[in-house]
This record gives C-alpha cells, structure tokens and sequence, in this order.
C-alpha cells in the first residue's frame, strides 16, 4: 500500500466537495447491489459498505435509492421512507465506524421501470409509447405536468432531507443513463413543446429546479453531487458538445462534484459500460420480451471491445470546460494488480464494484476494482 500512496501521492490526499472533505479520492460508484428486498437495506449491504470503508474508500455511494414509490425500477431498490430510516442508519454508523464518507444515490426511474405501478401510467419527460414497459405491460408512458414536477422535485427534496437525517455525508442526484431525470435531458426522451422541451437550456430546466431544491435542503451540510451522461451514445440523443454544456448548466446551479458517466439503459448500454454485452449474461434472462430484444440487439450491435480509461477524453473536455470537481467513472484496469488480487481473495461482490478518483485538479485518473 506504501508503494501505491507514494506512486500516486494526490490520490490518496485529502479532497473536499461542497461542506464535505473526503480522507482520500477514491470513490466507489453506485452500483445497484440488489440487497435491498422490499425496498429495505440488509444487513448484507450494511457488511458490504462498511466492508468498502474498511478497504479504505473515501466515499460509499448507496445506489439507487427511490425518491418516491413510483421511482423503483425494480422491487428490491431502497425506498427513502421512515421505514428505512433505522436501517440506513445502521449502514451509515457502520461506514463512519471504518473511517469513510457515505452518499446516498437518489433517483427517479421514470418510464424506466420494471414494476407494475398501481398509480397508472409511469411518468416521463414526454407521453405515449412505452418501449421500457414492453416487459412489464405498461405500453403508455404520461407526460408530465408542471403539478407533477413540483411533487417529484419536492420528494428529491424529501429524499435528501432523510438521507441526511439518516447520516449521509453525500447525496448523489441521478441525472443519467436514461432515467427520469434524464428523459428530461435527452431529446431522445423529451419531446415537450413547452419551456421544459427543445433547447439544452430548457431540457435543463426541470433537473435544474431538482438540484437548486435539494441544495435548499441539504447543500449546507451535505455534498450534493450530480451522476449524468457525458453522451447518450446514440444518434438522436446528447453529443459530448451537449454533455460539456450540461456540466456548465449544473456547476451554475451550484452542483459540488459532477461524477461522469455515459450512456443509456436501453438504447446504448455498451456506451455506459465500453464493452459489448458479456454472452454469459445475455443467457440468464428469462423475461421472453427481453430475451426477444437482447436477440435482436445482439444481430445488430456491432461488438465492442473494451479499452482502458474510454472515456478519459470526453471528460478532460468537461474538466476544462468547468472549475467545480469532477470524478471519472471506467478507468483503468492494471491486469497485474487484478490478478494478485484475485489470488489473495474472492470477489467482494456479486457485480462489478468500482472506485473513482475525481479528478478534477490532478493529472491521475484511475480505477481499482475492489
Ligand atoms: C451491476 C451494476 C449495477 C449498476 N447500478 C447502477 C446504479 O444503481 N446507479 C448508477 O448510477 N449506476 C449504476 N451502474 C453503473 C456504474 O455506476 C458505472 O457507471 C458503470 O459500471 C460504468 O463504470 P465501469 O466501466 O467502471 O464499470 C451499475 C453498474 C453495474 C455493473
């Protein structure tokens, strides 16, 4: 470890976001762990954070916890409610005991949504067809109203006000990969004639009133960070130049770290992942709808292979376009390391757990798998 905190001595430094200063860089992104049934945090992903702080993260990010009922996109996703809040509260305690900073990642999925919602519709940017909903039966999306959007920002709200109630150091706004906050940002998603629709600025507008919110209600005391795709990676959708000028949009807003991903769900996830889909996982579906478009979609996808630090470039053009932090997501894998790793313990996680160091001062720009 020595060796490692000398080679690279910034990583390891102290870095502050908003009122908050992390130990070192390193920050483990939010990856939807799946111990969470009926929207409750286990103790499993109790074990599983603290177990990231123990190893010595700066920052935990919670992933996908559900602002409101209607924003799961899954059954076994944290819901932010009373109910969990001793729950969380123990994760955080467990956290803060091993020395690391806890986020909670708080989100809305929007039309992106497996679960039947007895509500009706799912919510979007825009109405009508529905393709996320060909495997739940929920064909129709609705378009939003401005009524909608005063509930939906006032939950993020609320969101942030228990994440800090519960211990949270961080709350990280999901503002990317094709969910509702990003219908919003996408024209892929956002065809609104009204001044929530057409222009960048304008797309903006909604996650711009969810981020001054929830900055109202936590920013003084909490880091309040914003996940988005840099590209949608898609035509149609948002270009870099676009994504450079989202992270100007959210840095005037007054967001503390932009953590930088890409991509969408479902029409380009080898762009959020800078590889084609493994075969191997492609075979364990069982859903026959998604089987059907995984099938289509491996005929028409052209294979990607996958290459270290992929989207270094776009986010050096955001790193210069803007002066607030920001933190890259899929760097660098060093096989050497992996495998002396992999010699000494089993994998901490049933999916791929990652560490991001911001990079927003420094030239090092690197990932460790845990
Ligand atoms: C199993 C899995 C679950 C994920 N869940 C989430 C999530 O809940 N929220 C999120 O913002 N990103 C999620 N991601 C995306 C990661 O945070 C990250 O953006 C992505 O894995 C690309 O980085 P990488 O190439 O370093 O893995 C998930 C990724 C994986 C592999």
């Amino acid at each position: 470890m020595a060796g490692i905190e000398q080679q690279l001595p910034q990583a390891f430094s102290p870095f502050t976001i908003g009122p908050l200063t992390l130990r070192n860089r390193f920050i483990k992104a939010a990856t939807n762990e799946g111990m969470s049934p009926d929207g409750v945090p286990s103790r499993q992903l109790v074990r599983f954070h603290a177990g990231m702080a123990a190893g010595g993260v700066g920052l935990t990010t919670v992933a996908y916890c559900a602002v409101s009922s209607d924003g799961c996109t899954l059954p076994n996703q944290i819901l932010l409610d009373s109910a969990t809040l001793p729950h969380l509260r123990a994760l955080t305690d467990a956290v803060h005991a091993e020395g690391g900073a806890v986020s909670a990642q708080i989100t809305h999925g929007g039309c992106f949504t497996f679960t039947k919602r007895p509500e009706g519709r799912p919510l979007s940017a825009s109405g009508g067809f529905n393709k996320i909903g060909l495997m739940s039966g929920q064909y129709l999306k609705r378009e939003m109203s401005l009524a909608d959007m005063r509930r939906v920002a006032a939950d993020f709200a609320a969101g942030a006000r228990l994440a800090r109630e519960a211990g949270f150091d961080a709350v990280e706004i999901h503002m990317g990969h094709g969910y509702l906050l990003s219908q919003f940002i996408s024209p892929l998603y956002n065809k609104r004639r009204d001044e929530y629709g057409g222009s960048l600025a304008n797309r903006m507008r909604f996650p711009r009133q969810v981020l001054r919110q929830v900055l109202e209600a936590v920013g003084e005391e909490l880091a309040v960070i914003c996940k988005y795709s840099i590209t949608d990676g898609v035509r149609g959708g948002n270009s870099i130049e676009d994504g450079v000028a989202i992270a100007r949009e959210l840095e005037a807003e007054g967001a503390h770290l932009l953590v930088l991903s890409a991509g969408m769900n479902a029409e380009s996830i080898t762009t959020m992942f800078g590889s084609s889909f493994p075969p191997e996982n492609r075979s364990v579906v069982t859903n026959p709808v998604m089987k059907a478009a995984m099938f289509v979609q491996s005929l028409v996808e052209k294979p990607i292979l996958f290459r270290e630090l992929y989207l270094l470039e776009h986010a050096r053009k955001v790193r210069a376009a803007v002066d607030i932090p920001s933190s890259l997501l899929n760097a660098r894998r060093r096989p050497n390391l992996r495998k002396r790793r992999l010699r000494r313990q089993k994998p901490c996680a049933p999916c791929r757990a990652e560490v991001t160091i911001p990079g927003s001062s420094g030239k090092a720009v690197r990932r460790a798998n845990c």
